[in-house]
């Protein structure tokens, strides 16, 4: 079994290498185009999996300080599922798309360091590694159920409507 913090930052590291990846592809949209659309399901897939099996723990154990760093968290996410939604409506290789992506990969390194210094260092300071291990388990396997991010609909959600509905 493995602790659900390691999982977020093993996507997280994905993430980046993707991200990386698409620095090669400046003019070739042929192969950008597609790789990003992976890449903003894989972002989905991961934030939902975060909203399911992640923050509603930290709710639970982590006080008023993982209270804050959920609120952050949501609307941290929303502006990710934002720029991929602009990706989506645009041209791959279009300067509308390349700025959309660039968004996309801004608003993500920020809150991935945001998340990794604040919710799942609180995590584990809160949460038993036990309770982590059980959690990560599910983290993986809502990944597995939502193949491609298929069955999550990428809508925003409202933070303070998040973290009532899971308090
Ligand atoms: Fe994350
Ligand atoms: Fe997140």
């Amino acid at each position: 079994m493995t602790d659900i913090t390691q999982l977020i930052l093993d996507d997280h590291d994905g993430f980046r290498r993707q991200f990386a990846q698409l620095d090669e592809l400046r003019d070739d949209p042929m192969q950008a185009g597609p790789i990003f659309a992976g890449l903003a399901a894989f972002l989905e897939m991961h934030a939902s999996a975060e909203e399911e099996h992640f923050y509603p723990a930290l709710l639970k154990k982590g006080g008023e300080e993982g209270e804050e760093e959920t609120d952050d968290a949501i609307g941290d996410h929303d502006e990710i599922r934002d720029g991929s939604r602009r990706a989506a409506a645009a041209e791959a290789g279009s300067d509308e798309w390349w700025k959309a992506v660039d968004d996309t990969r801004a608003a993500n390194t920020e809150h991935m360091s945001e998340e990794e210094d604040g919710a799942l260092a609180i995590a584990r300071r809160s949460i038993s590694r036990a309770e982590r291990d059980r959690l990560g388990v599910k983290f993986q396997t809502f990944k597995i159920e939502h193949p491609g991010a298929h069955g999550l609909s990428g809508e925003a959600k409202d933070p303070k409507e998040y973290i009532e509905e899971h308090s």
